[in-house]
Parts: C-alpha cells; structure tokens; sequence
C-alpha cells in the first residue's frame, strides 16, 4: 500500500474540486470499498480497480455535467503512471477505458472495466438514485446483500471515518473507536489521513 498515500495526495493537489465534495474523497473511498468487494467475487485485476477509485473522478470541472471528466482522468493516469504507480500495457488500457466511458451507461466489457463502473455506480445513492440491476455490469453487483451494503454505506463521509487517525494525529484523548468492520475502509482513510492536517477535518 505503500504506492497508495503519495498517488491519492498527488491527486488532491491536482484536483479541479473541493476535496470534500460530491465527487470528491469521500465517493473515492467508498467505490475504493465497493470495488475490493467486487474483486473478491470475481477474477478482475485488483489493482486497476483500485486506481480506477482515485482518478475516475479526478479531473471533474464541475459536479454536474461534465462529459469529458471520465478521458481527462484517463489522461491524467497515464502522465502519473511510472511516477506514482505502475501498471503494464494491458492493464493500463483497462484503466484507461474503465476511466473514459464510465459515465456512458454500457454494461459489456472486461470483467476489470465492469467491476470499476459498478463500484461506482454502486454508490449513486448518494444522489439519492438507487441503481438499477439492469444497469449493473456484474453478478456480484447485483446480488442484495452487495447492494444493500453499498447503500448503506453512501452517507458516510471522510471525515467521521477518519476519527480514530484524526485523534492520533491531534493527541486527542479520546477512547478509541470500536474497530470499524470495513477493514478497508479504515485501511484506506488511514492513509489517506495521513496526507491531511487536522484543519482539514473541520
Ligand atoms: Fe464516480
């Protein structure tokens, strides 16, 4: 994971957006989370899952429409790819693609670009839109419990997940939390913590 800490602060730097926004760390956690669910049930390729979390979005101008965002993320990968991670040819064209169309509305591709786009269409709910099965690429998508999960988790933001890093960071008192379940989630904010200051949680 040592790859994950200095890419995501590159990001957020380069980024158009407030970091806390619509399209901003928080969906990035979550389609992070929903994407390793998916991996887990499926053979996509881990790692072009993970990265499509960062940069699907990374290059919005607005949070409306916004048509292009999805290639100018893809083009953003490729300027940082061998700077900041690395992938080989094959998997990059995955990410590129998965980047490029993930706001058409297709269903049939790779099983690594179809796990990227469910994993963010998984977390429409946070629009307040409930993603249709027949919109979903993957039979794991689709199933109830990895829906329902996915729901469950759209309201959940950056900053409370990142309470337990936040008092470390702060000399906080504070008890601990109880472990969050979503080992991922927690590993992930972790890191992404670590590039913030406690201002930034305010
Ligand atoms: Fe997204």
């Amino acid at each position: 994971m040592s790859w994950m800490k200095p890419l995501i602060d590159r990001i957020l730097k380069d980024q158009f957006l407030d970091w806390n926004g619509l399209h901003g760390l928080s969906h990035w956690g979550r389609v992070y989370e929903n994407g390793m669910r998916l991996c887990d049930e499926s053979a996509a390729n881990r790692h072009v899952v993970e990265l499509f979390a960062f940069f699907h979005d990374s290059r919005r101008f607005n949070d409306g429409t916004d048509p292009d965002h999805g290639e100018r993320g893809g083009e953003y990968a490729k300027k940082l790819r061998g700077e900041l991670f690395e992938l080989n040819d094959d998997e990059f064209e995955l990410l590129y693609v998965a980047c490029r169309d993930h706001t058409k509305g297709m269903t049939e591709a790779d099983i690594t670009i179809q796990t990227c786009w469910d994993s963010d269409r998984l977390d429409l709910g946070r629009v307040g839109i409930t993603p249709a099965v027949n919109r979903l690429c993957t039979a794991a998508a689709k199933t109830k419990s990895i829906r329902n999960r996915a729901n469950d988790r759209v309201c959940e933001r950056v900053g409370s997940l990142f309470r337990i890093s936040q008092s470390r960071i702060c000399g906080d008192a504070q008890p601990k939390k109880t472990p969050d379940p979503f080992h991922r989630t927690t590993l992930f904010t972790e890191i992404v913590d670590d590039t913030r200051t406690c201002s930034d949680f305010g």
